[in-house]
């Protein structure tokens, strides 16, 4: 029996909802697989217990982490905690702490479910952002706060080390996909120092994979190109911010932010990666059991497959689109059922 150490981490608002919907189904799977066993430790890091105790993860909490073969995370975020703080405080250390350079979003357009777009239905792309540097380093700072000659800086960070293992990350993950085909987004027209690096270094890193077709595309444009023109992307590779934003779009293309799920990838594995829905904690929603639970669900077999259960997480998201495309959809889909109706109609496909 292969054995896995998963640390949960619910967090806030619809997290808990999710996370445990989440759990629910890994349980069947590893009950009908009889091949593997998830061993599920609950962390309570949340913004309710940084209320409590004036800090999301205690001292320590990250080297007991560093013990775990995988982080099943929910969301992070409260109406009354300011959001970089709640970020800042937990789910930020988590990233960078763990050098999980590689955000990896799979955009693709279930059975059963309907692109906005006319042209939408074969959306299927993959975005790469970069997790650890760049406009998320948290380098800047205030001067002379609430005067009228106040200034802030926020300085992006680009290091050659971080942005040739996220663009070799980038090339790798589009070899293996059928189309072969990588899109670099950067801004290098107006920002001329660090996204000029960004596109000079995509290029020498080119050179190692001559099978691999690629695109530079600027981030406006490629917009227009999600949008217009969707069969003409597949893999794409962005800074921090920018596939941030391009992601949310990426998964209203798709359907809704409710099914985007997301891996934070220490690829090396000196660390444990870490797997979440991308769609945050969403308190307009919480506790009315309406939350969808398919960000989750494709979240844990994205899970499985990098702990090498590639059996499960296929079957698990074969029954997730057997479920999809019998149109149980929770309301953010336009459907009527709750998180307890598709968790259970998931488990039975199962
Ligand atoms: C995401 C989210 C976060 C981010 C927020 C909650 C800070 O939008 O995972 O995409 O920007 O990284
Ligand atoms: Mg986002």
């Amino acid at each position: 029996m292969r054995e896995y150490k998963i640390a949960a981490i619910p967090g806030d608002g619809i997290g808990l909802e999710v996370i445990a919907a989440g759990l629910q189904v890994l349980k069947v799977l590893g009950e009908r697989d009889r091949g593997f066993k998830l061993n599920v430790e609950h962390f309570p890091w949340s913004s309710d217990y940084y209320k409590k105790h004036g800090y999301y993860i205690p001292e320590g909490g990250l080297e007991k982490l560093k013990q775990f073969d995988a982080i099943f995370f929910g969301a992070v975020g409260a109406p009354d905690v300011p959001d970089h703080v709640s970020l800042w405080g937990l789910r930020l250390p988590i990233c960078q702490g763990f050098d999980q350079y590689a955000n990896v979003r799979p955009a693709r357009v279930l059975p059963g479910i309907t692109s906005p777009l006319r042209e939408g239905q074969d959306i299927d792309w993959v975005v790469i952002r970069e997790n650890t540097e760049g406009e998320y380093s948290g380098s800047g700072g205030r001067a002379h706060r609430g005067l009228p000659e106040e200034v802030a800086t926020e300085t992006s960070i680009f290091t050659r080390v971080g942005v040739t293992r996220i663009h070799k990350f980038a090339f790798e993950l589009a070899r293996k996909r059928p189309r072969k085909h990588l899109t670099l987004v950067t801004k290098s027209n107006a920002q001329r120092h660090g996204m000029v690096m960004w596109d000079e270094i995509f290029y020498e890193v080119a050179k190692d994979y001559p099978d691999v077709k690629t695109q530079r595309i600027l981030v406006d444009a490629v917009t227009t190109n999600m949008v217009l023109k969707t069969w003409s992307l597949d893999t794409i590779v962005a800074t921090n911010l920018h596939a941030d934003i391009l992601s949310d779009l990426a998964a209203a293309l798709t359907g809704s932010l409710g099914i985007a799920p997301t891996a934070n990838l220490n690829p090396e594995r000196r660390f444990p990666s870490m797997f979440e829905p991308i769609h945050g904690s969403a308190f307009d929603i919480t506790g009315k059991g309406i939350a969808n639970p398919v960000a989750t669900f494709w979240t844990a077999s994205i899970m499985l497959e990098h702990l090498g259960e590639k059996e499960a997480s296929v079957r698990l998201m074969k029954a997730v689109e057997t479920v999809t495309a019998r149109k149980l959809l929770t309301p953010d889909l336009g459907g009527e059922a709750t998180t307890a109706i598709v968790t259970e109609a998931v488990c039975d496909a199962l």
